[in-house]
């Protein structure tokens, strides 16, 4: 990539994003302009994700959501999920779900755990759609969790990557 700034473009940003980047190169150590900042985090974005071309995507869910989600995970092209009964609790620490205002009963509840494993670009996508199938709106629909991925092995064939996915 060339280093001569000769192109000007125009970036329409939000107050929210503008903080974001301000709040991120105040903690570099050469306090970089908010123009450099951003070019160094599109940077910073792009070696990441060439790093991690893929993610893992897990997601603890109410259990009778999991049709509803496997269904959305098919329709978006998935090609596989993982899938294990767990126990759990959140912020409420399990008793709200099941045992509302009673305080001495704290439990750990059932939830299901998905593990999908989906090429970087289609990540979000699987996102929006389990928090779309496996939410009601209540306290306890659960959480996703969303990681670098950085290789795949198909046993039967020693494909890597996402070919090993598809
Ligand atoms: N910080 C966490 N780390 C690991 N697992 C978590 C965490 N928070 C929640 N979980 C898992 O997700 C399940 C559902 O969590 P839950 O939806 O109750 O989260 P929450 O943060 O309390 O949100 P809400 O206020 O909507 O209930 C838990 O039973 C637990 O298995
Ligand atoms: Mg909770």
């Amino acid at each position: 990539m060339s280093d001569k700034l000769d192109q000007r473009i125009q970036l329409v940003a939000s107050t929210a994003f503008n903080a974001l980047v301000d709040d991120w190169r105040r903690r570099q150590h050469d306090l970089p302009s908010r123009s450099e900042a951003i070019r160094r985090l599109v940077q910073l974005g792009v070696k990441h994700d060439e790093e991690f071309p893929m993610r893992m995507i897990t997601a603890i869910i109410r259990p009778h959501r999991y049709e509803a989600v496997r269904e959305g995970l098919l329709s978006l092209g998935i090609s596989g999920v993982t899938t294990t009964e767990v126990r759990g609790f959140g912020r409420q620490r399990g008793q709200t779900e099941f045992y509302r205002g009673a305080e001495y009963d704290v439990k750990e509840v059932p939830k299901l755990r998905i593990d999908v494993a989906a090429p970087s670009e289609l990540a979000e996508s699987v996102v929006a759609l389990i928090q779309e199938k496996a939410g009601t709106g209540k306290i306890g629909d659960g959480k996703i969790f969303v990681s670098g991925l950085m290789d795949v092995v198909r046993i039967r064939t020693g494909e890597r990557d996402a070919n090993a996915l598809d």
